[in-house]
């Protein structure tokens, strides 16, 4: 039997053909754009997410050369807290809005108020109003765009689409609907009180399974449209951070992952709900049954190497082409030849606002401490080490605010490929840092959902024990951790020096 795990992401969607053993078979990747219509927003266009879902699972399908009989279930991952606002006949109103999209502020306010206050909000759903999250987003559609919000009749959340255009079903499961900031965390269900005080009606949001479970098969039309039978099942699946973290095997309590894809996420298995008091990292259900998370987001992590290469790397892109390698390469290349600490250059991530620990969306990315030694080498160098120092941010917070023991910590994302970046990441953290045999991330760690309701695992703890394990380990050295505990303190002290100006920016630019 054949298992396809499926992750709708910012850049792409990619698809993948597993064995029970974790062998793979196929993967395919189908890209896509983000559109920012204006400053800040951040959308997307759902029937992208759909063509895209078909094209990859009949790539992976065909290059496998699997007959439709041989897949037994799917699992479907994607980016968390988009907005998906469907009319009576499933029709979008308006495009997708994302989680890295920063129009909210008002709702965000809107939201505490309606409950009397954060802390309320923190007992109702275990976060503060975020930007990013999807329930300010509804708000911010009802408020400004009313004519939309009459005709919506569902919510759902990027993935939870894909299982609607599947399956024909309006569900979720506890991970994702968690970022959503309308499900009650510790008791994974829909908080009815919330919804009560925002005036939002219960049916307007798809059921709530654990991830591990069915929620339904592929219809008639889409087992044709992807060369499937409608035996096939479809399972809760996750969120991409906690499918990534269950595609990394950070299933039980002293495991640690830090991924850098578009977003970097620091995440850590918790057996109980436990709450960042000034909710600067978030609490949310895991994909393991009864189990939640806590993590730390930095919202532009890959994502602020990919907007270098793309505004400023064209040579090295038509290099990298004409030599048929990954331009990633030459970036690395590039940015080993600068010493330690980029002598003196600071990259400040927040190219998209930042979530963890500011939850500022007028935060703005910079470089500081430019002098006339410096090239395009230490850019990269130093976007690599501002998004370790950001990752740091949260890191500290789990192992020194909240003391949560951690044993391991294992990199993950795009970013983990790269030696420089995990060696980066280790004298930052100053602990050693391991990579797992699997690089798939979250499509593996949603078709290894799939496997334990398709019956061969009695659940997904069991499963990553049989086929994920550490393979390798970077470890940090002391002359460089030396130089990033100074770098991290002039790092923070950035941010505090500046947070007026941003402010002032953000002002600017809205007058
Ligand atoms: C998590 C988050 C991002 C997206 C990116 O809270 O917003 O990691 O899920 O895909």
């Amino acid at each position: 039997m054949v298992y396809i795990g499926i992750d709708i992401g910012t850049s792409g969607t990619k698809t993948l053909a597993v064995k029970p053993d974790g062998t793979i078979l196929a993967t395919a990747i189908e890209e896509y754009p983000c559109y920012s219509p204006k400053p800040l927003w951040s959308e997307q266009n759902p029937d992208d997410w759909w063509n895209a879902t078909v094209k990859t699972v009949r790539k992976t399908v065909e290059k496998a050369g699997l007959k439709p009989s041989d897949v037994k279930g799917i699992g479907l991952s994607g980016q968390m807290h988009g907005s998906v606002f469907l009319n009576k006949n499933n029709n979008v109103v308006r495009p997708a809005i994302l989680w890295n999209d920063q129009r909210t502020v008002a709702e965000c306010n809107e939201i505490e108020n309606a409950v009397g206050g954060r802390s309320k909000l923190i007992q109702l759903v275990a976060n503060p109003a975020l930007t990013g999250f999807t329930a300010p987003k509804i708000l911010w559609l009802r408020n400004n765009e009313p004519q939309n919000f009459e005709k919506v009749c569902k919510i759902l959340l990027p993935k939870d689409e894909i299982r609607r255009q599947l399956t024909g079903e309006y569900a979720t499961e506890v991970s994702d609907a968690s970022g959503m900031l309308l499900l009650d965390v510790a008791k994974r269900q829909w908080s009815k009180p919330l919804l009560d005080a925002l005036h939002l009606d219960i049916n307007l949001f798809g059921k709530v399974h654990e991830s591990e479970d069915i929620t339904g098969k592929l219809t008639k039309e889409a087992a044709d449209l992807l060369g499937l039978t409608t035996n096939c099942i479809v399972v809760g699946g996750a969120g991409d951070c906690a499918a990534g973290a269950v595609g990394t095997g950070i299933v039980s309590s002293g495991l640690l992952s830090t991924s850098i894809g578009t977003s970097g996420v620091v995440f850590v298995h918790s057996d109980e709900v436990r709450i960042d008091p000034l909710g600067r990292l978030h609490t949310f259900c895991h994909a393991v049954r009864g189990k939640w998370h806590q993590m730390g987001v930095t919202l532009s992590s890959g994502g602020s190497l990919q907007w270098f290469r793309n505004q400023f790397c064209e040579t090295l892109v038509q290099k990298a082409n004409e030599k048929g390698i990954d331009v990633y390469q030459l970036l690395n290349e590039e940015a080993a030849q600068v010493p330690v600490g980029s002598e003196g250059l600071f990259f400040l991530p927040y190219l998209s606002g930042e979530r963890t620990p500011h939850a500022d969306p007028n935060a703005r990315g910079c470089f500081i401490g430019l002098n006339l030694q410096h090239t395009r080498k230490h850019f990269i160098r130093s976007i690599m080490e501002g998004v370790a120092y950001s990752l740091n941010d949260s890191f500290k917070i789990v192992t020194e605010e909240l003391e949560v023991p951690v044993e391991q910590i294992r990199a993950t994302g795009g970013g983990a490929r790269s030696p420089l970046w995990r060696q980066i990441q280790s004298d930052v953290f100053n602990r050693k840092v391991a990579t797992v045999n699997s690089e798939e991330g979250p499509a593996f760690g949603v078709a290894l959902l799939a496997m334990v309701s398709g019956g061969e695992y009695s659940g997904i703890a069991e499963a990553c024990k049989a086929v994920i394990r550490a393979v390798d380990e970077t470890e940090p050295n002391a002359e460089n951790a030396a130089v990033y505990r100074n770098g991290m303190e002039v790092y923070q002290s950035l941010y505090r020096s500046l947070k007026d100006d941003f402010s002032a920016i953000a002002k600017q630019v809205r007058s």
